[in-house]
């Protein structure tokens, strides 16, 4: 295929590149004839016309976050105990939505790396799942062949996080349901052997992570099973190493009675292991425990004071996000119905959350991270929300539009919890919650990558109708331009490709109109690079791609409102990640940023207001791999934002011309470039900053300016009228 050609040639001259600059000179005439790789004489000229702008979409450059490759759990939800409520081994086991009422635990329940489905288990676990009617569902058995059928059954993407100690016997039970509305039916009972100590592990999300004098707040759920018990039982709770030969923080819960009860203790860990486990020990009797929480003191009890993760966060409050989309994606829409996002069973106490299967990616989500959390985190970041709704739809069913009526009045419902008055009935569940001040919301996404699935054009109409009748101010996000068919106020627009072809991509939004395309959100695009086999991938060639990519979306930014990278967050636990590329990876204690991260905060923070027209006009026929976009940075135009990419593997000379300034460029300039040793020069646990942004200053700037662009880098300067504020592009 061509692409797979223009990519093998790139990366034959790109290694040639590192090696010397004599194996480049040798090469050469397989790129551009007339290239002579000197500064005296540039190979390209932008020319910027500051009398011809037009605006920046306010809201371009946005992130967009869905629960896949532990995201959520194990990533921004701070939480440090996974399956803190056993639901995610109780579905496995196929027990969670059985009728059985309890489930001793075999050693086979334990043999994971990960958790495995078993073959009778149930997908069942959302509220309205076992109404089958409802979601216009085939039956349970029909499922279940289809899902077999697809090798769909066998190891999940969840480790296993339980283990008993000693010879404990661990048994599930429905037994002695802790809350009244049978959200919390479930429990865990320990029964340790006749006379001798016994307990439970749980080793978090791969390792818990502890840190000496740093305090940890544990909740947990404990009753007695028995209803005459003769003495009330103590259980000690400690933070060990993974083997458990050495102890870091203990803490006894005592009189535990026979009714449920919330237990706390504050541990303060001695010393620093990344790889610790929490322990709860019995010295004889039986114990129920539930829900099993454990976060950083700075996160409060059960995420109490804020329940994200703070380097994550702070990683994403880099991105100086416009807006956030949540929570998928295909989490959103889920393999089916019944492990699709639904957000009534995501609000209200944390320990009462039922939580839900996510089948999509195939691990347990406590509904920790619900809509509240959700909204608290957008407002964090001071960006605006998108929320995204499931309309009806998921990957293998589709609810007929007659039976919608429901989901419809829970998006009402949804943005009534968000922006209704303490006096509504879900103002108030959210004013309950802590957060009393409606918040605004402008923009609902209606389902994801659903086009073309049964029912998607009269599912959407049900919604898009009844939420413009109540709320007219609403910009609604279809999944394509819906044409003829229904009125389409913006669309979702994704791509994942290699680099070569989103570098070609940056002409991609030129033909289109808003009269003819309407409203564009390009809400998932990525380099995909499959032909690099290191983990985590994600490299500069690829981020440069991006970049030029783009400058093609200020250029047309009339038609292209809103932008986003996908994905954002991959644990590299989870399979090593699940999708080839993404903007921040980390452990369950270590975070690094990829070069597209870079990319994306660079591109954020230059966003401007105005684009003013920039034309890059190559001495060669040939595509000399240089992309460029100029953006004011205030209405007056008294700020620039000078980006230029240079996607080839040699550095290149262009020649800058900024005509009809009335302001705008100063004598200096600070120009920050992002660049790295090769095409493949990317960052790590161990070097987190090898490929990062540099900013010097530039003196001498003028309208008329060189400039020599390293190979596969991004370069942007900012320069302004006023000469000491040429810093001010933030
Ligand atoms: C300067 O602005 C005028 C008016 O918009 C335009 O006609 C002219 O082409 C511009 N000059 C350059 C060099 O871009
Ligand atoms: C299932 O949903 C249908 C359609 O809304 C409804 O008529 C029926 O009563 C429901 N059945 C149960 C058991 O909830
Ligand atoms: C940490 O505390 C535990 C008791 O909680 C103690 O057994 C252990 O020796 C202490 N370790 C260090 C390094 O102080
Ligand atoms: C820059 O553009 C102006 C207006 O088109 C032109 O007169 C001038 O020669 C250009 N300078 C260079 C170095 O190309």
């Amino acid at each position: 295929m061509q692409k797979g050609k223009a990519c093998a040639a790139i990366i034959l001259l790109a290694l040639a590149c590192t090696v010397s600059g004599r194996a480049l000179q040798s090469l050469k005439p397989l790129l551009h004839e007339e290239n002579t790789l000197t500064s005296a004489s540039p190979n390209v000229r932008i020319d910027v016309d500051l009398s011809q702008t037009h605006p920046v979409a306010p809201n371009l450059y946005g992130i967009f976050f869905e629960e896949i490759q532990h995201a959520g759990e194990g990533g921004i939800y701070a939480e440090l105990i996974q399956d803190r409520t056993f639901s995610g081994l109780a579905y496995t086991q196929a027990f969670l939505d059985s009728d059985a009422q309890e489930l001793v635990l075999g050693p086979s329940a334990f043999e994971g790396p990960t958790l495995s489905l078993h073959p009778l288990h149930e997908e069942a676990s959302h509220p309205f799942s076992r109404n089958t009617t409802l979601y216009g569902a085939t039956s349970l058995a029909e499922q279940l062949r289809q899902h077999a059928q697809n090798g769909g059954l066998g190891a999940t993407s969840q480790p296993v996080s339980w283990r008993p100690l000693g010879s404990t016997t661990l048994t599930l039970t429905k037994q002695y349901s802790m809350t009244g509305n049978g959200a919390r039916s479930l429990s865990m009972r320990l029964a340790p052997a006749q006379g001798a100590p016994g307990g439970i592990i749980n080793t978090g999300f791969w390792g818990i992570p502890v840190q000496a004098g740093h305090q940890y707040e544990l909740s947990a759920y404990l009753r007695d099973p028995s209803s005459d018990a003769e003495a009330l039982l103590s259980i000690e709770v400690a933070l060990e190493s993974s083997q458990g030969s050495h102890t870091y923080a203990t803490a006894v819960l005592e009189d535990v009675g026979c009714s449920w009860a919330n237990f706390r203790a504050t541990l303060t860990a001695n010393t620093t292991d990344p790889n610790a486990r929490l322990a709860l020990r019995l010295k004889g009797g039986e114990v129920l425990v539930n829900m099993v929480s454990l976060f950083p003191a700075e996160n409060g009890v059960e995420g109490s004071v804020s329940p994200f993760r703070s380097d994550l966060l702070d990683l994403m409050k880099g991105l100086q996000p416009r807006f956030l989309r949540f929570p998928g994606g295909c989490y959103v829409e889920g393999v089916r119905m019944r492990n699709g996002f639904f957000w009534k069973p995501s609000v209200g106490p944390v320990a009462e959350r039922p939580g839900h299967w996510n089948g999509m990616w195939q691990y347990w989500s406590t509904d920790g991270l619900g809509l509240y959390e959700y909204m608290v985190l957008t407002e964090e970041l001071g960006a605006e929300p998108i929320w995204v709704i499931n309309n009806g739809l998921s990957h293998e069913e589709s609810m007929p539009t007659a039976h919608i009526g429901p989901l419809v009045a829970d998006a009402l419902d949804s943005i009534e919890f968000i922006t209704g008055a303490t006096d509504t009935p879900w103002g108030s569940l959210r004013a309950s919650m802590g957060h009393p001040e409606p918040w605004d919301l402008t923009y609902i996404g209606i389902g994801n990558e659903d086009c073309g699935k049964p029912y998607y054009v009269t599912n959407y109409l049900a919604f898009f109708h009844a939420i413009k009748e109540h709320y007219p101010h609403m910009q609604l996000i279809a999944n394509c331009n819906m044409g003829s068919d229904a009125p389409t106020e913006m669309w979702d627009w994704h791509w994942y490709t290699d680099p070569q072809s989103m570098f070609n991509g940056r002409y991609t939004f030129d033909s289109m109109t808003v009269a003819k395309d309407s409203y564009v959100f390009a809400s998932e695009y990525a380099v995909f690079d499959w032909g690099i086999s290191t983990i985590p991938r994600g490299n500069i060639q690829g981020a440069v791609a991006e970049a030029a990519f783009m400058t093609g979306m200020e250029r047309n930014s009339e038609v292209v409102q809103l932008a986003a990278y996908a994905p954002l967050l991959a644990n590299i636990n989870h399979q090593g990640a699940l999708c080839p590329t993404n903007l921040i990876i980390y452990d369950n204690h270590r975070a690094f940023a990829n070069p597209s991260y870079h990319v994306q905060a660079l591109f954020a923070q230059h966003q401007g207001v105005a684009y003013a027209h920039t034309s890059v006009n190559s001495r060669s026929p040939r595509d000399n791999g240089v992309a460029a976009s100029v953006t004011c940075q205030d209405t007056a135009c008294a700020s620039l934002s000078i980006k230029l990419v240079n996607y080839a593997a040699f550095p290149q000379t262009v020649s800058l011309n900024v005509s009809n300034a009335t302001a705008g460029i100063g004598k200096r300039a600070d120009v920050t470039v992002l660049t790295g040793s090769g095409p493949y020069a990317t960052n790590s646990f161990d070097l987190p900053f090898e490929v990062a942004p540099k900013t010097s200053e530039l003196l001498g700037m003028s309208p008329e300016t060189q400039l020599e662009l390293p190979a596969f880098s991004v370069t942007i300067i900012a320069t302004s009228s006023d000469d000491s504020s040429a810093a001010a592009a933030a």
